[in-house]
């Protein structure tokens, strides 16, 4: 997909890069060498808290929520697109938080810069679903994501995805057990099964505008 580049975007990127990591360096983009940046998180947040991840963050609305209600965890939020993730930093700017902090760059690359094992909690809200087959692989639910994020995940550790997509959830939960997580939780219709504390996201306001279905999953490794 083509974005349209938003005016003033790279001043405005200037203005919060102490907010976010370019994950896009050469050696990682072209897979040069097997180089890693391991980000330095206490230094970053000052501190050893839990650390939760989003992947596909977009405009930021959920990730700064999050953050807000829980000032004692530290929360990593990837987005890929430039356009799109100078907003979510702006949002986090102008809220004071301290508690989060953005990636640029395609999830791929994420093993490159968390460290193993830190993640406690992931969050997927209504990624891409790339409905065609032959672009499968890019689905953030693919067993090869699937499998890369264990190696993210802290012991006992949650991933909860959120979709309107029945056929990317339908999807999902095979490639979940398939790649061995267990099920511990799934609605095919969150808003009339209710759940405590859901932050509904940009996109989700959109469904439930709509009166669509929202379907979510929790799973364990
Ligand atoms: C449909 S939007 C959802 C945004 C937000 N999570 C929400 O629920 O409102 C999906 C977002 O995921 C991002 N995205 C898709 N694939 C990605 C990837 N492989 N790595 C990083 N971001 C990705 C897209 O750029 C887009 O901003």
């Amino acid at each position: 997909m083509r974005m349209r580049r938003k005016k003033h975007l790279n001043e405005r990127l200037a203005d919060c890069e102490n907010l976010f990591t370019d994950m896009q360096v050469e050696s990682v983009r072209f897979d040069h060498t097997d180089e890693v940046h391991t980000l330095n998180l206490s230094a970053i947040f000052g501190n050893n808290n839990p650390v939760e991840l989003e992947i596909g963050c977009g405009k930021g609305g959920f990730i700064c929520q999050l953050a807000a209600q829980n000032p004692d965890k530290n929360f990593l939020a990837v987005e890929k697109y430039a356009n799109v993730l100078v907003t979510a930093c702006e949002a986090a700017q102008e809220r004071g938080l301290t508690n989060v902090h953005f990636l640029w760059g395609d999830a791929e690359y994420l093993p490159r810069f968390i460290p193993a094992g830190c993640v406690e909690r992931l969050y997927l809200n209504f990624s891409t679903p790339y409905p065609k087959k032959r672009q499968a692989t890019h689905r953030l639910t693919h067993p090869h994501f699937l499998e890369m994020y264990k190696g993210l995940l802290a012991q006992g550790a949650s991933l909860v995805q959120k979709t309107d997509g029945r056929e990317f959830f339908q999807y999902s939960l095979e490639s979940l057990s398939g790649s061995g997580y267990t099920l511990t939780a799934v609605s095919l219709d969150l808003h009339t099964d209710g759940i405590e504390g859901n932050i509904v996201t940009e996109y989700e306001q959109k469904f439930i505008d709509q009166g669509l279905p929202i379907y979510r999953v929790e799973a364990k490794i």
